[in-house]
């Protein structure tokens, strides 16, 4: 009887301790899966996309496919990519058209119609926010091109020149985008909209 007990008890102890151990996963390593079907479904999944054939195991596969465990991608796009990248040129339903204008546009990009209505008041308050965070350094608050950065380095435009007074928005999009002579362009760090509301502030700093 007590032999028998312990016998018992040293299964279950083996049978527990091997259920343990079947469960470690590692960093190359998923560890057992119990009921995989539930993680990798049948469907493309364009964040997991997975072109070996074979990956994963067999006997854990979906049937329906004859693929291993963990293919996912779909053969008939190219690179076998799970989702189709959109038609060259086309642009998302509602936003504006891209800007076209390269670098040596200026004359056609200065002609350029803000999109922001000329009543819209509210763009000043940004436009203030973003002209301190991005142009006061170089321009000065006021605009009158005597930021800290002027201050050291000569040839900051005066935006309250006479000379840069009748520039238009669709002007001064384009330099920030782009850039002139000594200053860097901006296009990188500034959004569009956040570039057409800068050259609202622009317009409105020069009233002053
Ligand atoms: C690192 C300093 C620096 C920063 C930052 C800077 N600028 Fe300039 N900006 C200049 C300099 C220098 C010039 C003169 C360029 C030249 O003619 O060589 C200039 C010229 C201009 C001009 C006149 C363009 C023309 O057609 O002659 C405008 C408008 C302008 N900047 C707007 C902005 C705005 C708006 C910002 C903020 C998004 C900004 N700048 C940020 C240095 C800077």
């Amino acid at each position: 009887m007590r032999m028998l007990k312990t016998t018992f008890n040293y299964l279950t102890f083996l049978v527990a301790g091997s259920f343990l151990i079947s469960c470690t996963a590692g960093e190359n390593d998923t560890g057992l899966e119990f009921s995989p079907q539930m993680y990798h479904a049948t469907s493309y999944e364009p964040l997991t996309q997975i072109v070996d054939e074979d990956a994963g195991n067999w006997l854990d596969s979906n049937d329906e496919d004859g693929h291993g465990e963990f293919y996912n991608s779909n053969p008939y796009n190219p690179y076998k990519m799970t989702m189709r990248e959109p038609v060259p040129n086309t642009v998302r339903r509602g936003q504006p058209l891209p800007y076209r204008y390269t670098v040596n546009d200026l004359e056609a990009a200065a002609l350029v119609e803000s999109p922001i209505p000329a009543e819209d008041e509210s763009v000043i308050k940004k436009g203030q926010e973003l002209y301190d965070s991005y142009c006061t350094h170089c321009h000065g608050a006021s605009g009158a091109g005597d930021g800290k950065v002027a201050e050291a380095y000569a040839g900051v435009a005066n935006l309250k020149g006479a000379a840069y007074l009748e520039l238009s928005e669709g002007h001064i999009f384009h330099v920030i985008t782009y850039g002139k002579g000594l200053m860097g362009a901006h296009g990188s760090q500034v959004s569009p909209e956040d570039r057409w509301r800068i050259a609202r502030y622009v317009k409105e700093l020069q009233k002053n």
